[in-house]
């Protein structure tokens, strides 16, 4: 099904990217994207958080942006869907153009700024999906983030948590992406401290009995010291989980010149090597205490399966969708259980953090 997808990509690469999106969007929403095969594989599922994942591998957020399409996802193999970035109000983010390809090197640059429905229109999205009485398998976390005219961070995600928080399976506070000035300043002690309190105290008024995990989504660009510092804050702060990582300001020399002199995050094959660090780092850094969901430049199962020996229990994708197609999450599923089986695991769980031994 993959091998499938190398002939009809030529056709959607005639397309602007985000034209691509969009019209994938409207595919999936229309029912146009048959569903992959069903893959019934136990070793692939895991509990965390009490929450039960069919399949390790997960939706990344910015392609689910407003909730339109958790349903359809889950039909393509993924386990768990991370809708949004959502912000409270609605924004139209950066003008477009705003997503580049370089198809050799398997990387896309976004600088797409938050485009977001708004948090009523998101609700309204996500309340139709859950109530649905044929709702498939999967969970659904929900990633927030602040609008771009917010100067006090912890009110924008007081709000969303308030609104959203009483329907997510979890919560993954965005403070990464480097399309809105000043987000990335949150990932310092202080800051992360403060807003950890902020979430924390609204998700237990708002949330009662069932609050959901709150995750805390970092960029690849941060120094041995920064890490360090994180993976404290992150610990003392009472962080559930990370989310390793969202995209990077690096432009390695042997990206496409023009591709590479624009603006923004940089994710796909690129990413692969310097997420995987960051991974296995904060792995060690938290003592496996907090569990990590990996993501970047995940096209295969052999580098899912990395970040999972280096310390993920779950991983995500978004580049891969548009490299290898709607199926590639499916295609993963089967080769982790391929992996799994040559390496004698009997569980998903037992290759976690494999890589740092003993
Ligand atoms: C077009 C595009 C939009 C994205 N939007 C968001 C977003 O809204 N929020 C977020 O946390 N990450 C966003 N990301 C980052 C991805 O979730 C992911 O962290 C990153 O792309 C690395 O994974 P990948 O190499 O599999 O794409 C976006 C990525 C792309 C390519």
């Amino acid at each position: 099904m993959v091998d499938l997808y190398k002939l009809v990509r030529p056709f959607v690469f005639l397309m602007a990217p985000e034209q691509a999106h969009r019209v994938t969007i409207h595919a999936l929403k229309a029912g146009l994207v048959p569903a992959a095969p069903k893959i019934d594989a136990p070793a692939l599922e895991q509990t965390l958080w009490g929450l039960k994942f069919p399949t390790p591998i997960g939706l990344a957020a910015g392609f689910d942006k407003n909730a339109q399409v958790i349903g359809p996802a889950f039909g393509l193999g993924f386990g768990f869907v991370e809708a949004g970035t959502v912000t409270p109000k609605p924004q139209h983010g950066n003008p477009p153009p705003r997503i580049f390809r370089d198809p050799p090197n398997g990387a896309v640059i976004n600088r797409m700024g938050f485009p977001s429905a708004g948090m009523n229109a998101f609700k309204a999205n996500l309340e139709q999906f859950l109530s649905r009485k044929d709702r498939p398998r999967g969970v659904v976390g929900l990633n927030i983030g602040m609008n771009k005219s917010q100067t006090e961070p912890s009110k924008d995600y007081g709000a969303l948590i308030r609104m959203l928080g009483p329907m997510a399976d979890y919560i993954t506070i965005n403070i990464s992406s480097p399309n809105t000035p000043g987000l990335r300043d949150l990932q310092s002690r202080e800051p992360l401290l403060e807003l950890l309190e902020a979430v924390h105290e609204e998700r237990r008024k708002a949330c009662g009995d069932h609050p959901p995990p709150v995750l805390v989504k970092l960029a690849p660009d941060l120094d041995e010291a920064q890490q360090e510092d994180l993976a404290k804050a992150a610990l003392d702060g009472g962080a559930d989980g990370l989310v390793l990582t969202n995209t990077t300001l690096e432009r390695p020399d042997y990206l496409d010149a023009d591709f590479a002199a624009e603006k923004g995050g940089l994710s796909g094959q690129p990413l692969t090597d310097t997420s995987t660090r960051v991974i296995h780092n904060f792995y060690r850094l938290t003592g496996g205490k907090l569990p990590i969901i990996g993501v970047g430049g995940i096209g295969n199962a052999r580098q899912a399966y990395d970040k999972i020996k280096a310390g993920a229990s779950l991983v995500q994708l978004y580049s891969a969708l548009v490299y290898e197609g709607p199926y590639v999450a499916h295609a993963i599923n089967r080769g982790l259980l391929a992996l799994l089986q040559r390496d004698g695991y009997t569980d998903i769980s037992q290759a976690v953090g494999a890589a740092h031994g003993d």
